[in-house]
């Protein structure tokens, strides 16, 4: 089954969304199956932005990412790298659909409360460089089981 990386931003952590943002994608269906409160050095933040260490707002970026903590998650269901991003809004939140995480809490690009990896092959990479194999859990949700 398909998973994703998400992570609540340290401005989400600081304005106290985590679990707000935890029940939006409970509540879609999606099952967590990861998920840890920690702070990012900054060899880890230059590495998971990568791909836009040649942009002006490459220094921001990293200086935000590593500056408190933030609440690291992986979430496994059927179109969820997709499902994920468009529940997240647009990357500047100005822009972002009322009803979406950043459209819904975030005001600025550069604090935009939430990050989700945008393809199959960065949430594997960056699932990859957040947990390891054996923090993934696999389990079956049976709600039924608990229901009366
Ligand atoms: P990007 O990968 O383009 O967006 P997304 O998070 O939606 O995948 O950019 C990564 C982060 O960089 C983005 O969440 C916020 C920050 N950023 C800026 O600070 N300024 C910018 O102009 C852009 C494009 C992004
Ligand atoms: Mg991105």
């Amino acid at each position: 089954m398909e998973k994703t990386f998400i992570m609540v931003k340290p401005d989400g952590v600081q304005r106290n969304l985590i679990g707000d943002i935890v029940q939006r994608f409970e509540k879609k269906g999606f099952k967590l199956v990861a998920a840890k409160l920690m702070q990012i050095s900054p060899d880890l933040a230059e590495e998971h932005y990568g791909e836009h260490k040649d942009k002006p707002f490459f220094g921001e970026l990293t200086g935000f990412i590593t500056s408190g903590p933030v609440f690291a998650m992986v979430w496994e269901g059927e179109n969820v790298i997709a499902t994920a991003r468009k529940m997240m809004g647009a990357t500047n939140p100005a822009e972002s659909d009322i009803g979406t995480v950043r459209g819904d809490f975030g005001l600025t690009v550069g604090k935009n409360v939430i990050h989700g990896s945008d393809s199959p092959e960065s949430a594997e990479r960056e699932i990859g460089l957040f947990f390891n194999e054996e923090d993934l859990l696999a389990y079956n949700k049976d709600q039924n089981q608990w229901i009366y």
